[in-house]
């Protein structure tokens, strides 16, 4: 029988690459929305270039919202037993004008999220003796980034997870990695400013924005058996732009 993954936010630029690569690879692939109303024409978008998926209403943001969906996904797929954490936002502003909305925001989507979503489904993968969680966290994790205290902050905060809770669930056949994007060609970063953004794809060696595929391909190999030794990194895919 086919394994279940759920992808927060898998109607994005990032997340229907990271669905469609999970499908090819055999899994039965779940995801979340929060604003209503175009799920139909993404799902029928999908099935037209050959993928099934299953579209669950959830806002990340809200532990009530995730219980809810989680026992949804569970009564009608079955556990789950690969969780991406990719549902993301960006709040940006320099620290001078940001405000404690925008504030609030970036964190309880980016990083409570982490909390109100792996808590449904951790616990089960451990018991079952196999699971998979990877957190899409970003280069402005790792480097910080002007005009982003919120979401740099929520990054960085999501690896903290991701190292605390792999030690937890190693023995149990349960690996969570870190996946640290850098600039990739999404809706995210076509709503930077053009001339701003121009500026940052000069400074990628790489020369380009990265591809979602370019993330979704590195998720294949996190949740195949051979990557089972692998767990708690910080994987950076950005061109270039930042190493450590
Ligand atoms: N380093 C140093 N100075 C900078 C700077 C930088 N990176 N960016 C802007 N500044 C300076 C400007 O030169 C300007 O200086 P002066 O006042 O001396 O002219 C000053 O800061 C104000 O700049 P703006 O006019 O741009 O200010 P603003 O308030 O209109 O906008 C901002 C500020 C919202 C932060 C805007 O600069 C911006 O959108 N920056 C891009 C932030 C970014 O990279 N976001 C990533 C979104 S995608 C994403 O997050 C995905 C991911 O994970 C990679
Ligand atoms: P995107 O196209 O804007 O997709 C973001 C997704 O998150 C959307 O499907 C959105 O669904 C969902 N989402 C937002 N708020 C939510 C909430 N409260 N509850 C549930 N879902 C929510 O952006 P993307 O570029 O694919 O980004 C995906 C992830 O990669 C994010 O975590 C982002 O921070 C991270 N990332 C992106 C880049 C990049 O350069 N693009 C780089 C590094 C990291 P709804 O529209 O239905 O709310």
């Amino acid at each position: 029988m086919s394994k279940v993954a759920l992808v927060t936010g898998g109607m994005g630029g990032i997340g229907t690459a990271i669905c469609r690569q999970l499908a090819q690879q055999g899994f039965k692939v779940a995801t979340t929305y929060s604003r209503a109303g175009r799920e139909q024409a993404w799902l029928d978008e999908q099935a037209a270039a050959g993928f099934t998926f299953h579209a669950y209403e959830c806002d990340v943001s809200d532990y009530e919202a995730c219980s809810k969906m989680a026992a949804q996904i569970r009564a009608e797929l079955g556990e789950v037993d690969v969780l991406v954490n990719n549902a993301g936002i960006t709040k940006d502003a320099t620290f001078k004008r940001m405000d404690k909305t925008n504030w609030d925001a970036v964190i309880r989507t980016n990083l409570d999220s982490l909390f109100n979503v792996s808590k449904q489904f951790v616990d089960g993968m451990a018991d079952r003796g196999w699971g998979r969680v990877i957190n899409i966290s970003s280069i402005n994790g790792q480097k910080g980034q002007f005009g982003q205290t919120n979401y740099s902050a929520a990054k960085a905060g999501m690896h903290g997870f991701t190292m605390a809770l792999a030690q937890e669930v190693a023995k149990k056949g349960v690996t969570v990695n870190t996946i640290s994007p850098g600039y990739i060609a999404t809706d995210m970063v076509m709503a930077v400013p053009e001339d701003v953004r121009n500026k940052i794809i000069a400074g990628i060696p790489a020369g380009r924005l990265g591809k979602p595929e370019e993330i979704a391909g590195l998720i294949g190999y996190l949740v195949s058996d051979v990557a089972g030794f692998m767990t708690g990194a910080n994987l950076a895919i950005n061109g270039g732009q930042h190493m450590c």
